[in-house]
């Protein structure tokens, strides 16, 4: 398996960072999370705007072009013969001295990686997942903005262990003022008879590709998308329920904090959005094989 690390490509034994690296010093650094299917890596150019906004936002300088960058992603793909994968993007502060200053760092670290990842087992997906709040809340917006993907991520890892914890599979998090935000590495979608709300991302929640994809699936169905904020009261009422993320893809959600939601299986509406967005990832995307000329 090769891996991108700093303008070489290398095995996993060979891709080893510096412990002065301030992505491990500090969680000083940005990241993405993208997803390849069948030759197509989907929403790559968002997920590549997105990692530059999550840099930007740091004052973080990348040492390439976005347009490398994306060059970058598909090589590591054909490098590796990956037609599907997971592929983690990275990029650290880079090596400094044990203070936290990062203007000390001269030049950012960026790795990729690809590998097959499979979040929840198969089953989860056709029996819908047990959720519970948590009392961990969302990054606030004046503290740490949700909709920077830094690699500081222990602010949902403690949501995580909290469910882990009370046996559930995954937690449900409010932010400060008791709107539900998001999952701790997924966006929540809510459905109510022939309308799909899911949370503003100012609530606290990053800007999915994946919400984003099922946002712009929902009109073609016919559905009415509210972006607006909810509370656990509209979570335990609602008919269908379920997450989105690149990991996770859209996962039916069947019961939050001991209530069933809806039937207490995957609604009808979740299954139809499923199966066009996984239609939709085969297309919508860069091509791995871009650059391979058509012979006439
Ligand atoms: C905190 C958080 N929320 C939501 C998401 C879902 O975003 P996307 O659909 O872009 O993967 C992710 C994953 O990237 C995440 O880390």
């Amino acid at each position: 398996m090769f891996i991108f690390l700093d303008g070489s490509w290398v095995t996993r034994e060979e891709a080893t960072v510096s412990v002065f690296d301030h992505g491990l010093l500090y969680g000083d650094g940005v990241f993405e999370g993208i997803r390849a299917y069948d030759g197509v890596v989907f929403r790559l150019k968002e997920h590549i705007d997105r990692l530059y906004q999550s840099a930007k936002a740091i004052l973080l300088e990348i040492p390439y072009t976005p347009e490398e960058m994306h060059e970058l992603v598909l090589e590591l793909l054909r490098k590796n013969n990956f037609r599907s994968a997971y592929i983690r993007l990275i990029v650290t502060r880079g090596v400094g001295d044990l203070g936290l200053d990062p203007f000390k760092c001269p030049r950012a670290s960026v790795i990729i990686i690809a590998q097959e990842l499979a979040l929840f087992p198969a089953e989860l997906y056709e029996k819908g997942i047990q959720v519970v709040t948590v009392s961990t809340r969302r990054n606030r917006n004046d503290v740490l903005a949700p909709a920077i993907k830094s690699l500081n991520y222990l602010n949902n890892i403690m949501a995580k262990i909290e469910a882990r914890r009370a046996g559930a599979q995954e937690a449900l998090m409010l932010n400060t003022e008791g709107f539900v935000a998001e999952g701790t590495g997924e966006n929540v979608f809510l459905v109510r008879k022939n309308a799909l709300l899911t949370p503003p991302a100012y609530i606290g929640a990053l800007k999915g590709i994946t919400r984003q994809a099922v946002i712009d699936l929902a009109g073609g169905l016919g559905f009415t998308v509210l972006e607006q904020p909810f509370t656990l009261h509209d979570v335990y009422t609602a008919d269908e329920m379920f997450f989105t993320g690149t990991a996770a893809e859209i996962v039916p959600v069947v019961m939050v904090d001991g209530r069933t939601i809806g039937e207490g299986v995957p609604g009808t509406m979740t299954k139809q959005l499923s199966q066009a967005f996984h239609d939709l990832v085969r297309q919508d995307g860069s091509r791995i094989e871009s650059s391979v000329k058509q012979v006439s």
